[in-house]
């Protein structure tokens, strides 16, 4: 672990253990983001992709945060959605970085961030060791009106951790293989890979930089032991995806929500379509719904789907897309599937976002007491 938690001097209002909801684009929304953090988590405002001048994307994310600026309490009276003068609002940006320019953030971005002022963003989605100009815009044009923005980059393995580090991050998002959507596609499991990237980033801050980077453990986290064991792990805090998923203010849709709430045992189960579905982390699933290319760094987990089986039995992938689309339209569950994580199973109702982040920090306290009492 970090030797201070130095997230419990960023984020005030946060309380301990940290429960901190995933940025899942086309999921998370203002009302989700905004019941976390009123119920003492951090909660997150996915940005999608595209940085682009009239993005829909850019759109959606200030109408959402519009939003959590009206679910959140307002510190004072006379704050309101343009006064730069307020505090930042407890509440992060997520950005999937594919698409990403410094240019296009700068002239795009940037103005919703100075309009929102957001506690911290979060990147995912390129080659960590190339994110030093974005950090850097961040920390250099995002200082004053955010109170000194935070950024976040999320990786899957040690040496993408140290290159965070290098490239100016603040908090490392340590992403174990068990995680729900993107990720590496050569991470291992959050058990081994947060303590290792603790070491690492512990020798960096000592013998090289000589800034403490804190570490947040995602993936396979979804309830009160996972988020203990992630302290145990070395942890500064957590991130859960899947476990809100299922969240009444989730955007998800009435297919996800039954798929998740209706597997059991986790990695391989048997949903009410009748088929054995296990997760499976694989790079096709990009090319079969048309999202622009991930680089190789990276596969998404979802549940097993039709798609990947036709696949698997050599259909072309073209094929597979067409059939994808046309599934959609029609509403043909069966070639429907969702990003979620091995930890779908673990996932048996559908309770509140601020449910969730309470439930999940009594249970964690709970467990690290009994350990305590036990030994
Ligand atoms: C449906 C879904 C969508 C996701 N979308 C994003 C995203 O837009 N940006 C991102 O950084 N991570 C995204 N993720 C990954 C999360 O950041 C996180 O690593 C993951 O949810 C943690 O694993 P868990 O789902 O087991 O809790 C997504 C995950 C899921 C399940």
């Amino acid at each position: 672990m970090a030797k201070t938690n130095v997230l419990h001097e960023w984020f005030p209002t946060a309380k301990w253990p940290l429960v901190i909801s995933a940025p899942m684009f086309t999921v998370a929304n203002g009302a989700l983001a905004a019941e976390v953090t009123r119920a003492g988590g951090l909660g997150m405002v996915p940005a999608g992709m595209d940085p682009s001048t009239e993005s829909p994307h850019l759109a959606a994310l200030d109408s959402q945060l519009t939003i959590a600026h009206q679910i959140l309490p307002k510190k004072t009276e006379s704050s309101s959605a343009d006064d730069e003068s307020r505090p930042p609002l407890p509440i992060g940006v997520g950005f999937l970085t594919l698409l990403a320019t410094p240019d296009a953030y700068r002239a795009n971005v940037l103005p919703i961030l100075r309009k929102h002022r957001p506690a911290f963003v979060w990147l995912f989605g390129s080659d960590p060791s190339e994110y030093g100009p974005l950090i850097a815009l961040f920390h250099d044009e995002c200082a004053e009106f955010c109170g000194g923005l935070k950024v976040f980059v999320q990786v899957g393995t040690v040496e993408a951790a140290r290159q965070a580090a290098r490239a100016g991050a603040d908090v490392v998002v340590a992403q174990g293989s068990d995680a729900g959507g993107h990720q590496w596609a050569q991470a291992a499991s959050v058990m081994t890979l947060v303590p290792e990237i603790v070491d690492a980033l512990r020798i960096e801050a000592e013998f090289k930089s000589g800034k403490e980077v804190a570490v947040v453990a995602a993936g396979g986290i979804v309830d009160g032991r996972g988020l203990a064991a992630a302290l145990a792990l070395g942890a500064d805090a957590v991130a859960m995806g899947t476990r809100f998923m299922t969240c009444p203010e989730a955007d998800s849709n009435p297919f996800v929500r039954n798929t998740i709430l209706s597997t059991s045992d986790g990695g391989a189960t048997t949903t009410r379509l009748g088929a054995e579905w296990i997760t499976i982390r694989s790079s096709a699933n990009d090319a079969i719904m048309g999202y622009p290319t991930w680089s190789k760094l990276y596969a998404g987990r979802t549940t097993l789907h039709s798609g990947l089986t036709d696949i698997a039995n050599g259909v072309p992938v073209e094929q597979v897309h067409e059939s994808f689309k046309k599934g959609l339209t029609e509403g043909d569950e069966t070639r429907m599937f969702t990003f979620a994580g091995t930890g779908v199973g673990l996932v048996q109702k559908s309770q509140s976002a601020g449910e969730v982040v309470q439930e999940v920090r009594t249970e964690a306290l709970d467990v690290i007491a009994n350990l305590k009492g036990n030994l």
